[in-house]
């Protein structure tokens, strides 16, 4: 009750409260997973932050994606700690997770009292983890802060805006996302350019990265198009976003012009859960199969990672899969009309193709013309993103020592072997 009283939102006043403390005293961070995308960000930092001892580390899981697909490979491919604690909160309506996972989340942040929440991405999880933190006065982290697409038609839009406005620690993953979080009033003090986790993921992974033919081959791809795919390239498609794929004539003129592209270059498309499920209703998954397109169940990280390499394009809707193409230097094809990651399109390798069927094949045409757009890798993209956040938040919990030293010494040196930079 005592600490409850001295927990103030301004940062100054957390960090006093936090100077107070003895240094002998760990200091409790609880990390929030929840969805696909926030597990291939949390693997560096969950490392990152219980490679010391000042720490005590907590991982919790909403439940928010559950299947094993979505799920707990992940968890056993970038080795990511079983979780402590799984709300389980499953599917629903935006809001009726965002309900769910706070109803679970606060008995769990009241018992457990952590110094410092940290939450990441843009889902759902991310959002409910940030307004019951804030609401027991809590302060929180978050990783991917200031992306902004102002699109508010976007659930995930709505997301960052409640959880930056929120957070005492913004972690940015591009220059614009500081600029974003200026213009919105946020105080600079609070605002940490740290570079990028996903692409510290990338580098953790290349090495292990799954080839495509073996890909291809354990999803059932025949011979003819495994042939044709590693002779003359393969475009790797994924679409999930409910703007794309919840309404029945946008996704079925979507998939026909994947059908149409797919006469110029082999293309393999893991279904999201909620993409299959649309295009089994709309009888679309039989128009891809007929075509030659050859659609898997949702893919492990380094399965999708071994496919975007070898691949000569992407086209999708996915975050993710801009900043993972322009770190690997994979002509994108992005089928909306903005993005909240613009560093992609600014410098990498990604073309913003909207969401009109019509503007997909020349994009295309013109890739397996020249080769694409070539780009360079945003600072700070370096694969050491995660150890940054790991300095910051060691010294925003006031925890000196031996490791905040040795994290510096990592820093100095040059980049990761792996990373994309090297
Ligand atoms: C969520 C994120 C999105 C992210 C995506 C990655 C939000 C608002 N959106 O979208 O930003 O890019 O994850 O996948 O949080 N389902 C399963 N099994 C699962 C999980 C989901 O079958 O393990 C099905 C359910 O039918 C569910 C649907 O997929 O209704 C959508 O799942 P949901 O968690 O609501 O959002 P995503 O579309 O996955």
């Amino acid at each position: 009750m005592m600490r409850e009283a001295k927990l103030r939102t301004s940062p100054a006043a957390v960090v006093d409260n936090l100077n107070s403390t003895p240094d002998t005293v760990p200091r409790h961070v609880d990390c929030i997973v929840g969805a696909r995308p926030n597990f291939v960000k949390i693997a560096p930092i969950i490392r990152a932050l219980r490679e010391q001892n000042g720490l005590a580390v907590r991982l919790i899981h909403t439940g928010q994606h559950y299947d094993v697909t979505m799920n707990a490979v992940f968890f056993e491919e970038l080795d990511i700690p079983c979780a402590d604690i799984n709300l389980e909160v499953g599917s629903g309506t935006g809001t009726e997770q965002t309900a769910r996972i706070m109803l679970g989340l606060e008995p769990v942040l009241r018992a457990g009292r952590p110094d410092l929440v940290l939450v990441v991405g843009d889902v759902n999880s991310t959002m409910a983890a940030a307004l019951v933190a804030a609401k027991l006065n809590i302060p929180i982290a978050h990783v991917e802060a200031g992306l902004r697409s102002f699109d508010r038609a976007m659930p995930e839009e709505i997301n960052r805006l409640v959880t930056d406005r929120l957070a005492d620690l913004l972690f940015v993953t591009e220059r614009h996302g500081i600029d974003n979080l200026i213009k919105e009033g946020l105080h600079p003090e609070r605002v940490k350019f740290v570079g990028n986790v996903m692409i510290d993921t990338v580098c953790a992974c290349l090495d292990r990265a799954v080839p495509a033919r073996k890909t291809l081959s354990e999803v059932g791809a025949n011979a003819d198009f495994i042939n044709a795919a590693m002779k003359t390239g393969f475009g790797f498609v994924t679409l999930h976003r409910p703007s794309n794929v919840d309404d029945p004539v946008k996704l079925k003129s979507l998939v026909e012009a994947l059908v149409d592209v797919a006469r110029k270059i082999c293309l393999v498309f893991p279904l999201h859960p909620r993409t299959r499920a649309k295009m089994v209703n709309a009888g679309l998954d039989r128009l891809c199969g007929e075509s030659g397109i050859v659609t898997t169940p949702p893919l492990s990280y380094l399965h999708a990672l071994g496919l975007m390499r070898e691949a000569k394009l992407a086209i999708t809707d996915s975050g993710g899969v801009q900043e993972e193409t322009t770190a690997l230097g994979v002509p994108c094809l992005t089928v909306r009309d903005n993005t909240e990651r613009p560093s992609t399109v600014e410098e990498g390798t990604n073309l913003l193709v909207g969401t009109s069927p019509a503007a997909l094949m020349p994009a295309v045409e013109d890739i397996i013309a020249t080769g694409g757009k070539t780009g360079r890798i945003p600072a700070l993209w370096d694969g050491k993103a995660a150890i940054r956040i790991a300095q910051d938040v060691c010294a925003f919990l006031n925890v000196e020592h031996a490791y905040a030293r040795s994290i510096r010494h990592r820093l100095e040196t040059g980049p990761l072997e792996s990373s994309p930079c090297a």
